[in-house]
């Protein structure tokens, strides 16, 4: 604990010095001449300003001399019967510029957006990579979107290459990523290339003149004599990826990352929050679609030489004890998952963990949701075995990194709490005005004491950060003024998260969930401004309203209330059909859990739709709708009350 107050106490008195004597531990074609330029008003941040490099030498040329013959990636199929995959950090630099090269090959150049489309094969991280390499600017979108969605993303980003494959295994699925890639891209003339690998032999058309063989294109340049692809020398602050993420209005946003920053984040955090130590074995169950597997299963491991496991498939098949066989296989050290993973395991009971022995693991991580006190008992008790360490660690898609955590063996869990700020990580609650909470500000006095201007104090707020840390979101892919109004417009100087946040008096935060429009579903956001314009897409839908309730496995679940002009409201057909859309338009994972048909939505006299009291209907709590008295016509509610689902 002393360790970690005198670290904090440090990156809060001279984040400068903190943070470059960090970064001097990377490689660098050229020094910074400026750690930390920054304002949180347009907003303006830079880190290592002057600086040169390339993320791809940080995390695989560096380690070659001492590390080449350790596995960089482990990869574990979907089907347990089919041959894993190792891949050290040898052969990782082979395929990586093998790749590079065939990107180059096919006119990719630096700042050029490249979509990656794929299930969890290692081709995936080599393609994230190959493009960091030249300097290509990487959107991974996960492979459970739909046609409609990677359209929206492909225009928004303009990307005019996507990488590919036939198709992906997931569990028993075979989804067919391919031909979904040739749905979407009737609507984007603009695509030039489409690269596809092959993993499912699914049969896919291939166009001329536009669709490659990932396989062919290697030969090429290997007939070439193209074997090395020297680095891309990129600026600290020159994009490395955009990942669209959703918010509670409109499209979805791209994130925009930066090399230097991010990569010094993902590293310090990855390191010093599962204390990483060499040879340990890493299991991140994320997939690469979210900021979860860039930080986590790619960037962070890799850029510590670390050796990281890939997994294809899902917790569940061929049985429930799937996750327990993979750490028995590899000896894994941790165990990096979501809190509706491990409810969705717990519904199975413990004869999965039968036989497992789990003895190699020492850390325990969880992500993307607040974890419950009883999930987090069973995975101490029954997966940890009481000598694990569980850190539950709080971030964003726009964070990079992990912002709140304990540190595993260092700081103290605190179940349902993500405990503490990392070093370098100013928290802050405000209230409504933007008031800061008296005894929330984890950096007062500049150092680090448990609650600092208020011993004893608790509080609670909207979480904020109030000075910039490395990988901080530079801005929305096109669209400056969006990030701006987004994060930073809310309360003046600070980053907002959107999440609302408790503070016991020793200064551990607990996450409550998100204050706006934004659902957690299985770990997934969601806007529920999305989710309605999908809904509203289908003929008979005049207009609906979408808002979450408290599901046992996936944390959230999907409430609609619909007003619909057709006929028969109640017939399973039309609901199947409304579900269908919403997969069709956004993907499988925004589909309603439940659908209530109405004649009308409770709205307030300007129209606007009074979503609280949807809330507290789709909670179950009818008692205690509060204040109706300024709807429009309060009958509505009674109706809404009372009707069936
Ligand atoms: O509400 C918080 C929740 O997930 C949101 C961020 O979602 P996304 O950008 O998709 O990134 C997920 C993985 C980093 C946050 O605003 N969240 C994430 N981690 C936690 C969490 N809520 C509570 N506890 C957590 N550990």
């Amino acid at each position: 604990m002393a360790e970690y107050e005198d670290a904090y106490a440090q990156s809060v008195q001279n984040p400068e010095n903190f943070w470059a004597d960090i970064a001097s531990h990377f490689y660098w074609r050229r020094r910074w001449n400026k750690v930390l330029e920054w304002n949180f008003k347009d907003p303006d941040v830079k880190w290592f300003t002057g600086a040169k490099l390339n993320i791809t030498e940080n995390c695989i040329d560096r380690h070659l001399e001492k590390l080449g013959n350790r596995p960089a990636i482990i990869w574990e199929p979907n089907d347990p019967e089919e041959h894993h995959r190792i891949i050290t950090y040898k052969d990782l630099h082979e395929k990586v510029n093998q790749v590079a090269n065939v990107l180059r090959n096919n006119g990719v150049k630096k700042g050029d957006r490249v979509c990656i489309y794929m299930g969890m094969i290692p081709e995936l991280a080599i393609s994230v990579l190959a493009c960091a390499r030249i300097g290509a600017i990487h959107s991974v979108i996960f492979g459970g979107f739909s046609a409609r969605s990677i359209a929206d993303r492909l225009q928004d980003a303009q990307a005019e290459y996507i990488i590919t494959s036939d198709g992906a295994f997931r569990g028993q699925k075979d989804i067919p990523l391919k031909s979904v890639i040739d749905d979407a891209l009737v609507a984007c003339p603009f695509v030039k290339k489409v690269i596809v690998c092959t993993r499912t032999r699914t049969p896919v058309s291939m166009i001329k003149g536009r669709d490659v063989w990932w396989e062919d294109e290697i030969k090429k340049i290997e007939t070439l004599g193209m074997t090395d692809c020297p680095a891309e020398e990129m600026d600290a602050e020159d994009p490395l990826f955009i990942l669209y993420t959703s918010g509670s209005t409109g499209k979805p946003k791209g994130v925009v990352h930066s090399c230097a920053g991010y990569m010094i984040y993902t590293n310090y955090s990855f390191v010093n929050v599962f204390q990483y130590k060499p040879g340990d074995i890493f299991f991140c169950t994320a997939d690469i679609g979210w900021i979860t597997g860039h930080s986590y299963i790619v960037y962070g491991p890799l850029s510590a030489g670390g050796t990281t496991l890939m997994f294809e498939g899902v917790p569940t098949w061929p049985d429930a004890g799937r996750l327990w066989d993979i750490v028995d296989k590899y000896r894994v050290n941790t165990l990096y998952t979501a809190p509706t993973a491990v409810r969705s395991l717990m519904a199975y009971g413990l004869g999965p963990l039968q036989n497992k022995s789990l003895a190699s693991l020492k850390v325990i991580g969880s992500v993307g949701e607040p974890i419950n006190e009883e999930a987090w008992h069973w995975l101490d008790e029954h997966v940890g075995k009481s000598k694990c360490p569980i850190v539950d660690t709080w971030w964003q898609t726009e964070t990079g990194g992990i912002l709140i955590s304990n540190l595993a063996g260092i700081t103290p869990s605190k179940p349902s709490y993500a405990t503490l700020p990392l070093p370098g990580v100013q928290a802050i609650l405000v209230d409504e005005q933007g008031n800061p909470v008296p005894g929330s500000d984890s950096a007062a006095d500049g150092v680090y004491k448990a609650n600092p201007e208020g011993a004893g104090l608790e509080s609670n707020g909207n979480l904020c950060i109030k000075f910039p840390w490395p990988s901080i979101i530079r801005t929305t892919y096109g669209d400056h003024e969006r990030c701006r109004t987004t994060y930073f417009a809310t309360y003046e100087n600070q980053y907002f998260t959107g999440d609302g946040a408790l503070r016991d008096a020793n200064g551990n935060y607990r996450i409550t969930g998100r204050v706006d429009d934004v659902l957690n579903v299985s770990g997934h956001r969601i806007g529920t401004a999305e989710v309605e314009n999908a809904i509203n897409m289908h003929t008979d839908v005049v207009e609906s309203a979408v808002v979450g309730f408290p599901h046992e496995i996936k944390g959230q679940g999907i409430y609609a209330y619909i007003v619909y002009s057709g006929r028969n409201p109640d017939q399973v057909l039309t609901r199947k059909d409304i579900i269908a859309t919403v997969s069709r338009i956004i993907g499988p994972i925004a589909k309603p859990d439940k659908i209530q048909f109405v004649s009308s939505l409770p709205k307030t006299r300007s129209g606007k739709i009074m979503r609280r009291i949807l809330r507290k209907i789709a909670e179950g709590e009818m008692d205690n709708l509060g204040d109706t008295t300024t709807l429009l016509d309060p009958n509505v509610v009674e109706e809404i009350k009372h009707g069936k689902l």
